[in-house]
């Protein structure tokens, strides 16, 4: 009868208004690398995050296995596997809204971060490019190192294809973050969850640098062998692993929480704040174009960057110690894409 097709039509027009509304909070989500030490456990991660619809996960090996083993796990996400060609790679970029790249070489016992420099600036320079093609509009993580630079690079592609939105783009840090509030949970005996530690600065040895003297126990931060540890922290996982990477499930762990708070920040969630490696105004004069603080991260990315605030003497003497080496961090990746468009 009418009044039936009448009721149909309106429920289907009700229906198509409520997916309208939800489709806004459909979040794709792409991992460059995902079948490495860190892209397995993070893509598990991601797969148990409920706000993620859709996980890419592209590798250049081993991408399609990882993804049919995630797949069983019974959450609402689809997770689909792509093959290493430019097409699959375009196809796993197309319609992301966060795209998380550990893709590289990790370190062995000996070895700084700069000494992956010369293998992962590629990858992560043509992967960029796959991003500025594909998915210009995403927000881009990198986790590859050395990150000081692997982050620079990015910027660097970008800006020669256009496309560069300095509010998308982030290394991650989280990780210096994980470990400097659980540090200090086992000092203090406390739980983790109630320290909270800004780590600022960038991602190896001296240019990271915990600001305890802002955290609920000021006094740690004359705690040299707390500070090394955090500013160390993966050389204690590298060398426990004997020449078998450095760390990747504590790593996974950070950044999906990273990705989680973008994907809240998204949403609409206000206040999420995190440190993070992003293009920052704090030390432009000194010529260091990229700085982590705490960043309030919105629906667009960086909301809005946070100076250092109150450091102490000691503190000040790491933020000099570490703007030394940023520098050089930096301008290395920029000179690397010059040289090597
Ligand atoms: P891994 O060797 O276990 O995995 C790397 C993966 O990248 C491999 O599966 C490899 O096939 C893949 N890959 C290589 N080239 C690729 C390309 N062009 N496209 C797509 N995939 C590619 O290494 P891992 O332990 O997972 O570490 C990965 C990177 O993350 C390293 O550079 C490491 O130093 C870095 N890392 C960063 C942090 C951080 O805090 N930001 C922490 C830990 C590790
Ligand atoms: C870490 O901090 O664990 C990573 O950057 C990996 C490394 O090389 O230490």
């Amino acid at each position: 009868s009418f009044n039936l097709s009448l009721d149909t039509m309106l429920a289907s027009r009700i229906q198509r208004r409520a997916f309208s509304a939800s489709a806004r909070n459909l979040s794709k989500v792409a991992v460059l690398g995902a079948a490495g030490g860190i892209g397995q456990p993070l893509s598990l991660l991601l797969k148990l995050n409920t706000r993620v619809t859709e996980l890419a996960l592209y590798d250049i090996r081993g991408g399609p296995g990882v993804a049919a083993d995630i797949s069983h796990v019974n959450t609402k996400s689809t997770v689909k596997g792509y093959d290493p060609t430019p097409s699959g790679l375009a196809a796993a970029l197309k319609g992301s809204d966060i795209v998380l790249i550990p893709a590289g070489v990790p370190r062995k016992p000996g070895m700084d971060r700069d000494d992956l420099f010369n293998t992962n600036a590629s990858i992560v320079r043509d992967l960029a490019k796959a991003v500025a093609e594909s998915a210009p509009e995403a927000k881009l993580l990198i986790i590859s190192n050395p990150v000081n630079s692997t982050v620079p690079i990015c910027a660097e592609v970008f800006k020669a294809r256009g496309v560069y939105n300095p509010k998308k783009l982030f290394g991650v840090t989280t990780l210096d973050v994980v470990r400097a509030s659980r540090f200090v949970s086992e000092i203090k005996g406390t739980d983790p969850k109630d320290e909270n530690i800004t780590v600022i600065g960038g991602h190896s040895g001296v240019t990271i640098v915990p600001l305890f003297s802002q955290s609920n126990h000021p006094e740690l931060s004359s705690n040299a062998e707390l500070v090394k540890r955090v500013q160390f922290g993966g050389d204690e996982v590298v060398n426990a692993k004997g020449g078998a990477g450095s760390a990747t499930l504590s790593m996974a762990f950070a950044g999906a929480r990273m990705a989680d708070a973008l994907l809240r920040a998204a949403d609409g969630e206000k206040g999420v704040i995190e440190p993070t490696f992003v293009d920052s105004p704090l030390y432009k004069d000194r010529g260091i174009d990229f700085f982590s603080t705490n960043v309030e991260l919105g629906p667009d990315g960086v909301k809005k960057i946070f100076p250092i605030g109150e450091i102490d003497a000691n503190e000040k003497l790491l933020v000099e110690a570490c703007l030394g080496d940023l520098e050089k961090n930096i301008a290395k990746g920029i000179t690397f894409v010059q040289q090597n468009p």
